[in-house]
């Protein structure tokens, strides 16, 4: 398939544009790089021998988005761009419902315009808001969300099942991921956020390598088993593998939406001594004040997608704190 990768060589993207060329899929990236680096191009053909097309471009910018359609002709669009950073989002609701909605609006209408009509978008576990119990199928209501990025999500699924209620020759599917972790197993690509990351386990990897003095472990009154709150961690392999599923069931789906998760919740004191039983490093950490907007558990049923797609996530949380530090200490 001619496949048009939006926010490829960001960190879920760029390991599904992996999957996609090695299964001899053409890959058409577009990226403004607001967030990941043009090299990762450099690593996705060191990994496959195949270098995909690449176009510095912003999704905003719809001449250009014209012009890459025109050439390319692509048969369908896997859309990872947009702003992801939840704390960021609170201060800055403009730039994020600008990029993230206005942006997948010029992306539909060139879509359209081309006769594009297949879409994989990336959803979140963010739009469930606090679920009123784990595990969260999809049929859970959506809303709550308690940040702008969130409410970017939300929005979009809507506009997305817009769409097709008014024109049934789309296809859309949302995937509303969890907690992605982990690296490449060639240490090539992996999550490597600008500036402090925000997020768990790149935290972790820089406390180990010393970058970082120490890991804040936001809360531990929470009610789960050890007080620290709990996420469906899944290896960005096997996430980037719901995507290559979801291709196959791509004609006629009208919108479909899957959890991509593992099913199982591990807690922040979980993952940090997995991590260190995985590395032989000890992740020094303290306990700090609950992070505001987060939750105590989320974790998925993700029954959907192996019934219907026959994808189920298979690596342990030792290979994702294996996979993270092998990349974390590669770069
Ligand atoms: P990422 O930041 O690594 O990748 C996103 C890419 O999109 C970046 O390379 C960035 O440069 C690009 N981009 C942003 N705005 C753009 C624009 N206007 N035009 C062109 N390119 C643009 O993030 P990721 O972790 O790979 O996330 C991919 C998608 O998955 C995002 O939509 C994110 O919201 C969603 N998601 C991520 C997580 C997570 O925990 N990582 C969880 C749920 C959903
Ligand atoms: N945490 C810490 N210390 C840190 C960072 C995180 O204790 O330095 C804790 C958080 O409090 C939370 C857990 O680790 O309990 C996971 O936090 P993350 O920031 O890694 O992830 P979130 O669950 O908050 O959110 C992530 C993405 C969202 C996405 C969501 C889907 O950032 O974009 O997963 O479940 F929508």
């Amino acid at each position: 398939m001619r496949i048009l990768v939006t926010g490829g060589t960001g960190y879920i993207g760029s390991h599904t544009c992996v999957q996609l060329l090695e299964r001899g899929d053409e890959v058409i990236i577009v990226d403004n790089l607001s967030n990941s680096k043009a090299t990762v191009v450099d690593s996705i053909e060191k990994i496959t021998g195949k270098r995909p097309v690449f176009y510095e471009a912003d999704i905003l910018d719809k001449n250009a988005l014209d012009s890459i359609f025109a050439a390319h002709k692509p048969e369908a669009v896997i859309h990872f761009a947009g702003l992801k950073a939840v704390g960021e989002s609170v201060s800055k609701p403009l730039e994020y419902y600008h990029n993230n909605i206005t942006g997948t609006l010029m992306l539909l209408d060139v879509m359209r315009a081309h006769n594009c009509f297949k879409i994989v978008f990336s959803s979140s576990a963010t739009v469930y808001g606090t679920p009123a119990s784990v595990p969260i199928r999809e049929d859970f209501p959506t809303g709550g969300t308690t940040n702008p990025y969130g409410t970017t999500k939300l929005y979009l699924e809507r506009i997305l099942s817009d769409l097709y209620v008014s024109d049934k020759r789309w296809s859309v599917v949302l995937l509303r991921y969890f907690n992605p972790i982990g690296a490449h197993e060639s240490g090539l690509i992996g999550d490597n956020p600008n500036g402090i990351p925000n997020n768990l386990m790149p935290y972790v990897t820089r406390v180990a390598k010393g970058v970082l003095p120490e890991l804040a472990v936001y809360g531990n009154d929470y009610p789960t088993h050890d007080g620290t709150g709990v996420r469906d961690f899944i290896h960005v392999e096997d996430l980037a593998a719901g995507h290559i599923a979801v291709l196959g069931h791509m004609e006629d789906v009208g919108v479909q939406v899957y959890n991509l998760g593992t099913g199982v919740g591990y807690s922040v004191l979980d993952l940090v001594n997995a991590f260190e039983k995985a590395t032989g490093i000890k992740v020094p950490y303290r306990i700090a004040e609950r992070r505001a907007g987060d939750i105590a558990e989320c974790w998925s049923d993700p029954s959907k997608a192996q019934n219907e797609l026959g994808w189920k996530a298979t690596h342990t949380l030792e290979d994702m704190c294996r996979s993270a530090w092998n990349f974390e200490k590669a770069n």
